[in-house]
């Protein structure tokens, strides 16, 4: 006992990590930031690279969206004996179906990463759950590992006693309703109100995987709901998934009802009168004989199982948190620490010779690791109001925005009045050094360009909309996108804004942060700034890339011009082709000529008239070619000569004055004191597992 009960607190520690990780956006956007979760089992095999498994599992992930029960559950396997890999996938049920498609095509991309060489992975965002393995896991009932969020604010306790009392009730309807829903969908939503004067409402979700019965999912949502008192009695939100089944609730609405409508004729109504095959499993044990019995097992057994588990979890919890606060370390920032030492050796001193460059906010290095790993370090250059810990805490949630078309944040390190960021490095130099070099423009053809553009298009789009974070990069220009081996772009600097403690929400800002020439005019005029001033720099960027020519030093025959007007003039008068690069002699002039239309749109003057990032991914990648909304003249704001001469970063304004770059430049920008906090709202997440 003792000792698993120590097992159980390793496994939770570990767990923890992981659950950090886990996306899990309990109401809306501006809640923690999250990255979608992966559990790993190493206890459950591993797969070698180029294996017949992988081989498997890539072709089954790749193929799984197919395989959908027109209900968003996916079931499938591939291959042979051994090396057969199962999958299931879920997506919650009041998702439509293109969301569902995305949700579970990102986690398919995700997980074997997150993963890797791992048999076995389960992994949950808000809205889908992926897992597979190398063992049938259809119709079986599992409820590890399960997952616990809730939300950190409590319910008044005068409201306390009615609010468990008509949740309880809520539950009892949602499990009997989802578990009721037939052999394609077990989902239930629903609301009740609390109180006499019925302020509060409360809004619940109940859903298993089809393929367990009827029972069995009344009883994992039983007791997935039962853990609720022990795991967070009286907070206003909370989440428990498990493989089989999971619950949410929330006093806001969180879920569509629109599509809870009746589902159009279920087909097979038979509910619980076709269990699933009796699976060869000790959790479910018999075959039709005893339903009743069964479930009662099943109960025992879960409760049992969750007794232990939370008791595991609140001891582990109470050290978490004692630790804590001695260290204010919230986020398990010493994991992304590194010794100061280390870099030192790492850089060899700072010396010139490892320098790279010079960045927005500070010098950049080379260095190797003891571990012969290569990273970037970005010494910053200046003081931010920041304390410590937020400045730690930031890196955390910056560390954990992951996309491979952006540049990985590894960790930080802090020492006396030194910070530095610690990044992976990107073997080719910036974009800039390429698209702007007469003789290595060259050798990029039209194919590498239009991929770079998507790529850049990509992530961007992951910054303003799936991360969760909401990062507003600010500063996007051809120097701020780095080219891998393979010249796949990879952005660098995003996320500075929120490591200086700049407001990151929409609005206005007293500080400016960006470049000439790439700013949007409502942010050069006003310091407005919002994913769509990312969006006209994007714009910029890829008419530089067709281009092959600075937009702050555009030269057409001899005449210095600016790039947007030229630009804008060629497309206008059907001569658009004069604009292209004559170096890309190649290249599909069709495509091209679309990218210029899209650049077009991103650098309209009228905000609204931009397209999202998720707007301009599908222009870029749909094949239909007349699809697309004419644009208008754009914005100019570049006459004169403000752009002409550098590329050079403005940094930002702070209240004594300016810091970085040329004041004369930055006295344009109107200072506003108005300044959106940031929510607090905060949720805590735990978990276990067996
Ligand atoms: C899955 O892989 C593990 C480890 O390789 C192995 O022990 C186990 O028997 C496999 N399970 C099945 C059902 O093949
Ligand atoms: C699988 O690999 C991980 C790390 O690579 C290792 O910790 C684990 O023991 C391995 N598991 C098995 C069953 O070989
Ligand atoms: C498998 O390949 C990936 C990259 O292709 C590599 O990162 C990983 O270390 C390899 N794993 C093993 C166990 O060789
Ligand atoms: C689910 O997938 C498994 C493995 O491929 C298969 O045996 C089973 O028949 C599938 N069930 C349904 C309902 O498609
Ligand atoms: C909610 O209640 C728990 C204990 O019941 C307490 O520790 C916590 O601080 C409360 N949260 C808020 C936001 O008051
Ligand atoms: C609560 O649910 C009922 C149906 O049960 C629905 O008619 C009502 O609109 C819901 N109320 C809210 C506030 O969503
Ligand atoms: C709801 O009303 C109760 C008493 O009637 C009060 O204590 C509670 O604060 C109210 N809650 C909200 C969210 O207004």
């Amino acid at each position: 006992m003792v000792s698993s009960t120590f097992r159980l607190l390793i496994l939770c520690t570990q767990l923890a990590l992981l659950i950090l990780n886990i996306n899990i956006n309990i109401t809306h956007a501006q809640l923690r930031p999250t990255i979608p979760s992966a559990v790993c089992d190493n206890n459950k095999g591993n797969y070698t690279n180029s294996s017949t498994y992988q081989k498997n599992l890539n072709d089954l992930l790749s193929s799984l969206l197919s395989n959908n029960n027109g209900y968003g559950f996916y079931n499938s396997s591939r291959g042979q004996n051994s090396d057969t890999v199962f999958s299931i996938g879920l997506c919650r049920g009041d998702v439509k179906s293109d969301a569902c498609g995305k949700c579970l095509s990102d986690a398919t991309y995700a997980l074997p990463g997150d993963c890797p060489n791992q048999k076995e992975a389960i992994g949950w965002s808000p809205n889908c759950m992926l897992r597979y393995a190398n063992r049938s896991m259809y119709g079986l009932l599992e409820v590890n590992p399960a997952y616990y969020a809730w939300n950190t604010e409590n319910v008044s306790s005068a409201s306390l006693d009615a609010f468990n009392q008509e949740l309880t009730a809520l539950f009892k309807r949602l499990g009997s309703e989802a578990a009721g829903g037939g052999d394609l969908r077990k989902f239930a939503v629903g609301n009740a109100s609390v109180g006499s004067n019925s302020n509060i409402t409360i809004y619940g979700l109940a859903q298993c995987t089809p393929d367990v019965s009827e029972g069995e999912c009344a009883a994992c949502i039983d007791g997935a709901f039962g853990d609720v008192p022990s795991c967070c009695s009286g907070t206003i939100g909370v989440r428990i998934v498990t493989p089989s089944c999971n619950i949410r609730y929330e006093i806001s609405p969180f879920f569509d009802s629109t599509n809870e409508t009746p589902l159009p004729s279920p087909p097979l109504a038979t509910p619980a009168s076709a269990p699933p095959p009796p699976p060869a499993d000790a959790t479910t044990p018999g075959g039709k004989k005893s339903n009743t019995s069964r479930t009662v097992i099943i109960t025992v057994v879960t409760i049992v199982v969750f007794l232990l588990l939370i008791i595991s979890i609140c001891i582990y919890l109470r050290w978490k948190k004692r630790k804590e606060k001695l260290e204010g370390d919230e986020l398990g920032t010493e994991a992304l620490q590194f010794d100061f030492n280390s870099i030192k050796v790492a850089t060899d001193n700072f010396s010139e010779a490892n320098k790279l460059g010079r960045g927005g906010f500070g010098a950049v290095y080379r260095g190797r690791l003891w571990n012969e790993e290569d990273i970037a370090v970005k010494r910053l250059s200046r003081d931010s109001a920041q304390g410590d810990i937020e400045f730690k805490n930031e890196v955390a949630l910056v560390a954990k925005l992951q996309h491979r078309n952006l540049v990985r944040l590894l960790g930080f390190c802090l020492e006396g009045n030194e910070r530095l960021l610690v990044y992976e490095f990107v073997l080719n130099a910036s974009l800039d050094k390429f698209i702007f070099d007469p003789i290595k423009r060259a050798h990029l053809d039209w194919d590498s360009r239009y991929k770079i553009i998507v790529g850049i298009g990509r992530g961007l789009l992951y910054l303003h909309e799936d991360s969760r974070l909401r990062i507003i990069h600010r500063d996007m220009k051809a120097s701020n996108v780095l080219l891998d081996a393979e010249m796949h772009p990879k952005i660098a600097d995003f996320g500075m804004a929120r490591l200086f403690d700049l407001d990151q929400t929409q609005g206005e800002t007293s500080r400016v942060v960006g470049t000439y020439g790439y700013m949007a005019p409502e942010y050069v005029m006003r310091g407005q700034f919002s994913v769509k001033s990312d969006v006209y720099s994007f714009g910029v960027l890829v008419l530089e890339i067709i281009s092959g020519q600075k937009n702050s030093s555009f030269r057409h025959g001899g005449n210095v011009e600016d790039l947007l007007s030229y630009a804008w003039k060629s497309w206008k008068e059907g001569t658009a082709a004069n604009l292209v690069d004559p170096m890309l002699k190649n290249g599909s002039r069709p495509e091209i000529m679309r990218c210029i239309h899209i650049g077009l749109l991103c650098v309209q003057q009228t905000i609204a008239d931009r397209p999202t990032m998720a707007a301009v991914i599908l222009m870029l990648t749909s094949s239909s070619l007349d699809n697309l909304p004419a644009p208008s003249q754009p914005a100019f704001f570049m006459d004169g000569g403000i752009g002409s001469s550098s590329d050079m970063s403005l940094g930002w304004e702070n209240n004594s004055g300016v810091t970085g770059s040329d004041p004369s430049r930055s006295g344009s920008v109107q200072k506003s004191p108005h300044e959106a906090s940031i929510s607090t709202s905060s949720y805590l997440l735990s978990g276990n597992g067996s």
